[in-house]
């Protein structure tokens, strides 16, 4: 572990986060998958926790993806339980802590308890404003791009803009992330190097810090390692060294 201390005045505004590795995490110790992602809450808590304490201003978390709901049926019925449970039991923590709960992703889908508790905790939190947490619930990318598309086309059929209006602003603001900034950091958990469909779009400048840490053991000193390595990144975007001096 680094003794290297963080930089508060260079933190990203808003860390994106692929908590990974939970079926693993529960196969090495000879237990069912949803052991893992009942583990997972655990390291949910402590990230959220450790951005709100460092001042982090966004954190975006992928809890469920578009293509989640082609996993076994139990193990579908078993996150959302969680995530209902999850979320009426942290409640509190959210409003003693000042952290505003978000979602995007297609919340038509999710089954109707976990809606309703999602959209509670969504009203009792939004004036707070130390930090905005926001679920990606039943997101994909491409499910925001396509949607985010076919507004674009409704709009300009309806005449209410034309094809020069059409331009980085314009999507960017059709996407349900279109109130964060991007996130300056993607970290993924548990070895593997994909995005898996999440934030395409926002993440094209993003720094990737990928760890090998299965997401039920991951703490707040694997957060500071991942914002130390961020601090230690030189972001070009698109220019040369030199011309960043
Ligand atoms: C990926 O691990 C994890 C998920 C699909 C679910 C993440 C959910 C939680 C951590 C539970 C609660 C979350 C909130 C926000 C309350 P995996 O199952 O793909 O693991 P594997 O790759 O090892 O199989």
């Amino acid at each position: 572990m680094s003794t290297i201390p963080i930089n508060t005045e260079r933190l990203p505004e808003h860390i994106a986060i692929i908590m990974d590795g939970n079926g693993r995490w529960a196969k090495q110790k000879g237990k069912f998958r949803v052991f893992g992602h009942e583990n997972g809450v655990k390291a949910v808590r402590e990230v959220s926790e450790g951005c709100a304490e460092l001042g982090i201003k966004y954190l975006t978390l992928y809890a469920f993806s578009t293509e989640n709901w082609n996993r076994p049926k139990i193990e579908i019925n078993a996150l959302m339980s969680l995530l209902v449970n999850t979320i009426k039991k942290e409640t509190k923590t959210l409003m003693k802590n000042g952290i505003k709960l978000e979602a995007i992703g297609d919340r038509t889908m999710l089954p109707i308890d976990c809606r309703k508790e999602l959209e509670e905790a969504i009203e009792i939190t939004k004036n707070n404003t130390k930090m905005t947490l926001v679920l990606a619930l039943s997101y994909s990318a491409k499910w925001d791009i396509v949607n985010a598309t076919k507004d674009i086309v409704k709009r300009a059929l309806e005449g209410d803009i034309n094809l020069d209006d059409v331009n980085e602003t314009l999507i960017n603001n059709t996407l349900t992330t279109h109130k964060y900034p991007h996130p300056e950091l993607m970290v993924r958990t548990s070895g593997e190097h994909r995005i898996s469909n999440f934030l395409l779009w926002e993440i094209a400048y993003s720094e990737l810090y990928f760890t090998n840490v299965l997401w039920p053991d991951f703490r707040k000193e694997h957060l500071h390692e991942a914002i130390l390595d961020y601090q230690n990144r030189e972001r070009r975007f698109g220019k040369t060294s030199e011309q960043l001096a």
